[in-house]
């Protein structure tokens, strides 16, 4: 099974966790939610790159997907387990959306999160395990996130459905 550091922290039911980013994915705007899981002061965050949560259980080629929903003006929902302070976790399903000006320009980036049900959580660690052991195959990054995004890719046309559709039916 998919390993994770430190101890998991849950988000209670009706717990959102909200963050807006600029165009490079820099923090520019966290709730006490965020702050209070994660356990960093809105000072700690604030101009910082949202990886600065990122675990090491993430594969590459997730967020390589992210950013490419978010640059075409797409919105993207993604299971996503993110790292504390102290090096714990916690799970979350994110919505992530790109807010544009009047003209349709993208300007800047708002991810909600929720707490996942238990099932998509261990149907979610399944695929990351599997992408992550993809990755690692690869000495260079670069090689193992598109290693990666390329299962993941062939994961979703074995089962005949899209990324969407998958998310969704966990
Ligand atoms: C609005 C928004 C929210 C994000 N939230 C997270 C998050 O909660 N955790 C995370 O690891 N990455 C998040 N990302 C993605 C990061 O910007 C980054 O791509 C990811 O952490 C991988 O970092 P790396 O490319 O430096 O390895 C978010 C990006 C955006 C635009």
């Amino acid at each position: 099974m998919l390993s994770v550091d430190g101890a998991e922290r849950k988000l209670g039911q009706n717990d959102l966790i909200v963050s807006k980013t600029n165009l490079k994915g820099h923090i520019t705007y966290a709730n006490d939610v965020f702050l209070d899981i994660a356990d960093y002061s809105l000072k700690q965050v604030l101009n910082q790159p949202h990886s600065m949560i990122r675990s090491e259980a993430m594969p590459r080629c997730v967020f390589q997907l992210l950013w490419e929903y978010l640059q075409d003006g797409r919105e993207i929902f993604a299971y996503v387990v993110n790292a504390t302070r102290k090096n714990d976790h916690y799970w979350v399903f994110a919505h992530v959306t790109p807010s544009t000006d009047a003209n349709g320009k993208i300007i800047s980036y708002h991810s909600n999160r929720r707490a996942p049900s238990e099932a998509a959580i261990e149907a979610v660690k399944a695929l990351y395990e599997i992408l992550l052991a993809e990755e690692a195959k690869h000495s260079n990054r670069k090689e193992g996130q598109k290693a990666g995004y390329a299962l993941l890719l062939k994961i979703l046309e074995e089962k005949g459905m899209s990324y969407d559709e998958f998310i969704f039916s966990l």
